[in-house]
């Protein structure tokens, strides 16, 4: 996803989330989840500062786009051919690497050496302190944390925007359920909803989960056997082979979500109101098992907390025609998704 472009000449704040009178076009705005998180001020400064951290929030996608490339290859005896001889692409990969890797090991010698004015109650500081991680292990848990993030909620979100530009009805009824949610505040409170009233948003959840239903974010899952094993149905799979299943097909499959599987329908997610989630064998958008996304929770109410900002205060439409795939890990849309917002008048 695109980010922003330009900002709001009305408020001065990023395009795509300002209030702004004038219409004007936009591609949707992507959550950052940046490694600013993991640590406070005083050890952003010691660990590079803005300079280090930009060149990390471009090695990120850069690599990631570079290792993409990695897997389209039709054997991976080719890119560790290239990277004998040390191509363009494999040496532009060996330094974003190299470049995200130095950023995140100052962080860590940090951690270790008790450096850093966090709290030291998060996880990374946890597992600094008990003494048996390694390095790469401190170092790869927060860049799996970020990466795992970093793409699925923005292209979650896009595609969510793209099916609300077709569906009138559904942003009616999402703002209907805002409405009464902020009808239901005892006090007048500020402008964001609360974690609490994002909560309570069935609908608004029941339109997210049938939207990644249609257009999950990893459409595709591969595992690779680590011994000789058999799977339900009998099928004997061997020691290194890969097995992969499609969410995005068992998103579409006729024998999970009956004869209107291809039709966008938030409702079916329903109960009396009440958002009932599937069975994650079923639904496998966050992946089932014990290595379930861990940041499932985490990105539902990020996607309610944007949707519900965007939606309440803003009327959009699409500026250009798009709903190409991108291939890549996730399932980005080719192009990003430009928009075109305006400010809403009452009802
Ligand atoms: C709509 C948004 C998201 C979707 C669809 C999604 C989906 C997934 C899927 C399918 C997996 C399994 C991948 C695999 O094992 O090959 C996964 C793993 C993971 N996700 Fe997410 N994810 C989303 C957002 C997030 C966010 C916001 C975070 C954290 C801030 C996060 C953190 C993780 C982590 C840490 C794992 C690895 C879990 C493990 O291996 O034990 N995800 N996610």
């Amino acid at each position: 996803m695109r980010p922003p472009t330009g900002s709001c000449p009305c408020s001065g704040r990023p395009a795509g989330t300002a209030r702004c009178s004038t219409s004007r076009s936009s591609s949707i705005a992507s959550p950052s989840t940046t490694s600013s998180a993991w640590c406070s001020t005083r050890t952003r400064t010691a660990s590079g500062g803005e300079q280090g951290g930009r060149a990390v929030l471009s090695g990120l996608p850069r690599g990631r786009a570079l290792s993409v490339d990695r897997l389209k290859l039709p054997h991976p005896l080719v890119w560790k051919l290239k990277r004998w001889l040390d191509t363009e692409d494999e040496r532009r990969l060996r330094e974003s690497t190299a470049v995200v890797h130095e950023f995140v090991d100052k962080y860590v010698r940090l951690k270790r050496s008790g450096g850093c004015t966090s709290s030291g109650g998060d996880l990374l500081s946890r597992f600094a302190e008990d003494g048996t991680r390694t390095d790469e292990f401190l170092r790869d848990f927060p860049l799996s944390v970020v990466l795992a993030g970093s793409d699925t909620t923005p292209a979650a979100i896009t595609w969510f925007f793209y099916v609300l530009s077709s569906r009138p009805d559904v942003v009616d009824h999402i703002r209907e359920e805002l409405r009464l949610v902020r009808a239901r505040r005892c006090e007048p409170g500020g402008e964001a909803f609360t974690l609490e009233e994002l909560r309570e948003m069935n609908y608004l959840h029941a339109a997210i989960a049938e939207s990644l239903r249609l257009h999950p974010a990893v459409p595709l899952l591969p595992r690779v056997c680590a011994a000789d094993d058999e799977m339900p149905d009998g099928t004997r799979v061997r020691r290194g082979w890969t097995v992969m299943y499609n969410s995005y097909a068992m998103g579409r499959a006729e024998v999970i979500w009956g004869k209107d599987c291809g039709e966008y329908r938030p409702e079916r997610w329903l109960e009396v109101g009440v958002f009932q989630a599937r069975s994650a064998f079923q639904y496998p958008v966050f992946h089932a098992g014990p290595r379930m996304c861990l940041g499932k929770e985490m990105a539902v109410i990020q996607m309610k907390a944007i949707t519900a900002s965007i939606l309440e205060g803003l009327d959009m439409e699409l500026a250009e025609p798009r709903g190409k795939h991108d291939l890549s890990i996730s399932m980005r849309m080719e192009g990003g998704l430009p928009m075109r917002f305006r400010e809403r008048r009452a009802p």
